[in-house]
C-alpha cells in the first residue's frame, strides 16, 4: 500500500482562506443565485493594452521561449532599480540588491526558507496577509509570534509590543486586509528597532501604487538600507494572473533569496518579463503614476466611496482607506455569522478571522465590482434589514 498521508509540516497548515468561501459561493451558485464577490483581492479591470501587447510580441521571439534564470533577467532588475529610484529617490544595484520573483507571495515565503531556522521566531501581524503565519512559518517549522493590530493604533503593528529575540519581522502598509497606510516617520521607527534588535525587517509593499489623493506610500528602503521589500506587478498593473513581482533590499538578503530560488523555479517567463519592464517603463520621470493606472485608481476611489458611504448609512463604522481597495470594518456580530447571512443574500465578503484570530468581529469587502453591483449588494442589504452595530434606526 502506498502511504498517501500528507507530511506532518503540510498537515499543519490551515486550508488557504478563499477556498474554503469559493466552495461556499460555489454551493448558492449552482442554485442559481447571483453573487456579487467582494472576496478576494483579484482586480476586475483589465492589464493596460501597451503591457499586453508588448507580451504578445516578446512571446513570438525564440530567445524569449526560453528558461530565464531564477533571479530574473538583467533588463527587468535593471528597470526595477531605474523604477525605485524615480519613484521612492532610493539607488540599488540591480545586480545584486534585486531579484525578480513568481508574484510576490512566493518571495514572501522562500524568504523565510532562506533565513529562518526551524523553532526560530517569526513576528507576523494578526489581522495580516496569511502566507506570512502559514507557508513562511509553519511550513518552515518557525515559531510564528503573532502581534494584534489595533484600531486605536490605526492597525499600525507596535513595535514596543513585539518580543525582540525573533529572526525576522513581516509587514505590510498600504495593508491588507485593514487598508490601512503608514508615513515613512513610522516605517523608520520599525527599522530602527529592527536595527536595535537585530530582526530582519520584511516590508511587504505589494500594495505601494494603490493609494488614494495626496497620499503616496513610502518604501521601507527610504529608511535604511538593511531590508528587504516585496512588491508586485499584480495589484498596480492589473497583472495577478502573470505572477510577477520583485524583491529589492540588502545584498546579503537578496543572495540568499536566489539561491533559495535557484533550486526552486526557474524564473517568470521571459516575455512576461518583458511586459513588466514596459509597465514600469509607463511610469512619468518624477515617479508619478502613468495616466491608465490613475484612470484605475480613480475607478476604485469612486466605489470605494459608494461601498463605505453605504455602509455607514446602514450602521457600520467605516474608515474611508487611503490606500488598497479593501474596506474593513466591524460588523457587530460573529464574522461567519456575518458572512453568512451576506452569502445568503449573494453577496461574497471575507471573514477578518481569517487573517488572524485577533480579527473577530470584523469582515474585509475588495471594491472589485462596479459601481452599479456594488449598489445592488448595499440594496439587497437594506431589505434584508443588515444592520450595523452604530445603526440608529430608519430616518423617517
Ligand atoms: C499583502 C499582500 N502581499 C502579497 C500578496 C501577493 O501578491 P502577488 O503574489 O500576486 O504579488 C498579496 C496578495 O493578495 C497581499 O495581499
Amino acid at each position: 500500500m502506498v502511504n498517501y498521508e500528507q507530511s506532518e509540516r503540510l498537515r499543519k497548515l490551515p486550508p488557504y482562506l478563499f477556498v474554503r468561501l469559493e466552495e461556499l459561493a460555489d454551493v448558492k451558485r449552482k442554485e442559481g443565485m447571483d453573487m456579487i464577490d467582494f472576496g478576494i483581492g483579484d482586480p476586475d479591470l483589465p492589464t493596460p493594452d501597451k503591457i499586453v501587447k508588448s507580451m504578445q510580441i516578446a512571446a513570438e521571439d525564440n530567445d524569449n521561449q526560453k528558461y530565464s534564470s531564477s533571479q530574473g533577467e538583467a533588463d527587468l532588475r535593471e528597470a526595477i532599480a531605474k523604477w525605485y529610484s524615480k519613484r521612492f529617490c532610493v539607488e540599488v544595484d540591480p545586480k545584486t540588491q534585486v531579484c525578480v520573483t513568481l508574484g510576490s507571495k512566493e518571495a514572501i515565503f522562500n524568504i523565510s526558507q532562506a533565513f529562518v531556522n526551524p523553532g526560530e521566531t517569526i513576528i507576523a501581524p494578526s489581522p495580516g496577509y496569511p502566507v506570512y503565519s502559514g507557508a513562511s512559518a509553519l511550513f518552515n517549522e518557525a515559531k510564528c509570534v503573532r502581534i494584534p493590530l489595533r484600531a486605536e493604533d490605526g492597525w499600525l503593528l507596535d513595535v514596543d509590543r513585539c518580543p525582540t529575540d525573533a529572526k525576522m519581522l513581516y509587514i505590510n502598509y498600504p495593508n491588507n486586509p485593514t487598508g490601512a497606510t503608514c508615513d515613512l516617520q513610522y516605517l523608520q521607527k520599525v527599522y530602527d528597532w529592527c536595527q536595535r534588535t537585530g530582526t530582519i525587517a520584511c516590508y511587504d509593499n505589494a500594495y505601494s501604487e494603490m493609494c488614494y489623493g495626496d497620499y503616496r506610500a513610502p518604501s521601507m528602503l527610504q529608511a535604511g538600507p538593511d531590508c528587504i521589500e516585496f512588491g508586485s506587478f499584480s495589484k498596480t498593473f492589473n497583472m495577478t494572473g502573470y505572477r510577477l513581482g520583485y524583491a529589492v533590499g540588502h545584498p546579503d538578503l537578496v543572495a540568499g533569496l536566489k539561491k533559495c530560488k535557484g533550486q526552486i523555479d526557474s524564473g517568470a517567463p521571459i516575455f512576461i518579463q518583458k511586459a513588466g519592464i514596459t509597465a514600469l517603463g509607463m511610469y512619468h520621470d518624477d515617479g508619478s503614476l502613468p495616466s491608465v493606472i490613475k484612470n484605475n485608481m480613480d475607478i476604485y476611489a469612486e466605489r470605494r466611496k459608494v461601498l463605505v458611504e453605504g455602509l455607514r448609512d446602514l450602521g457600520f463604522d467605516v474608515a474611508m482607506p487611503k490606500g488598497t481597495f479593501y474596506v474593513w470594518f466591524d460588523c457587530g456580530i460573529p464574522s461567519d455569522e456575518f458572512t453568512a447571512n451576506m452569502i445568503n443574500l449573494g453577496i461574497i465578503v471575507t471573514p477578518g478571522p481569517g487573517f488572524g484570530d485577533s480579527a473577530e468581529g470584523y469582515i474585509r469587502m475588495t471594491v472589485t465590482e462596479p459601481t452599479e453591483r456594488i449598489k445592488e449588494a448595499l440594496a439587497r442589504m437594506k431589505r434584508a434589514s443588515v444592520h450595523g452595530p452604530c445603526y440608529a434606526g430608519d430616518a423617517q
